[in-house]
């Protein structure tokens, strides 16, 4: 394994991608860190897809709606360097706070309408932070692709809505969701959970696929598909559901009535931490 060339700055970041232009692709997978499989599966895209593949790891203030979220937040940097060396990245991009926000906030990324529900809705300024800090990010690599999860349909929403709005010259590109063998999405923050919140925590994705399922069934009725579908998770005192929301996939909008793909993500607590998960769902075809 050759050790991955680790960059601060900015300016230096750039010029490093400069000389690698003529190589073919830059791919670019910006991360949070604690890396994990689900993160490991984006740069392996990346790796497949371009001649050269960058990581950033930033944990962005600005995105944070609580202040003890992220000091919670799990740092793990020298795993993360032999992740990103197993993985064959060719520059991680390190940046401190100071180099992504040297002045006081100024300019930021309004999301529009996107951000209105689901987790828009409860963590205000959220994805403010994120398309600020992923347009400067876009633009400090200059990534000819970039790649972003499924598991957030939102903010990869919000991440194409962005990128087609400030014609921002790279192509996004979404990665299906990474699970543990019981199906809970994989997660960063799913290091918090204690052991009995851990054997809970699955239950987020089976109450998804149950919704998935009834609409697969031919229910049309978002109101009665949730009532259903959040029966399943029980009424056990470390569980709280946040939002269970059925949403149009590309305008994260509520749907009225199911009459085509949905896509179906909720936010579920388990004890102190707050875990997001989605499906796609697909009704029947009907005959007229
Ligand atoms: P983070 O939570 O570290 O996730 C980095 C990328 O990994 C995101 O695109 C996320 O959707 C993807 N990811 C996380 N878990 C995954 C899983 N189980 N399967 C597939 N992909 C997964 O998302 C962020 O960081 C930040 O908001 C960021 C985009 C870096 C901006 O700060």
């Amino acid at each position: 394994m050759t050790p991955v060339r680790q960059i601060a700055s900015a300016a230096d970041v750039r010029a490093a991608i400069d000389g690698w232009r003529a190589d073919g692709p830059i791919g670019f997978v910006p991360t949070m860190g604690a890396l994990h499989a689900g993160h490991e599966r984006l740069i392996e895209r990346a790796r497949a897809e371009c001649a050269r593949v960058v990581v950033s790891i930033f944990v962005n203030p600005l995105q944070f709606d609580r202040a003890d979220d992220l000091e919670r937040y799990p740092r793990t940097l020298a795993a993360d360097v032999d992740a990103c060396e197993r993985t064959g990245v060719d520059l991680l991009f390190l940046p401190t706070v100071h180099e992504m926000y040297p002045a006081a906030p100024g300019c930021t990324v309004d999301p529009g309408p996107l951000a209105t529900h689901l987790c828009g809705a409860y963590r205000p300024g959220h994805f403010r932070g994120v398309a600020t800090v992923v347009l400067k990010l876009l633009n400090i690599v200059g990534a000819d692709r970039a790649y972003f999860g499924e598991k957030d349909a939102q903010q990869l929403a919000i991440v194409r809505r962005l990128v087609a709005d400030f014609n921002v010259p790279a192509t996004v590109v979404g990665v299906p969701t990474v699970r543990e063998p019981d199906g809970l999405a994989m997660s960063s923050r799913n290091a918090r959970l204690l052991p009995h919140e851990r054997v809970l925590a699955p239950r987020l994705y089976q109450a998804l696929r149950k919704a998935a399922a009834l609409i697969a069934d031919g229910a049309t009725d978002p109101a009665a598909i949730t009532r259903e579908a959040t029966e399943s998770l029980g009424n056990d005192e470390h569980l709280r559901l946040e939002y269970f929301g059925i949403v149009g996939p590309d305008d994260m909008q509520p749907l009225e009535t199911i009459d085509g793909p949905a896509l179906i993500a909720a936010a579920l607590w388990v004890g102190g931490t707050r875990l997001i998960d989605n499906c796609l769902a697909i009704p029947p075809v009907r005959s007229r």
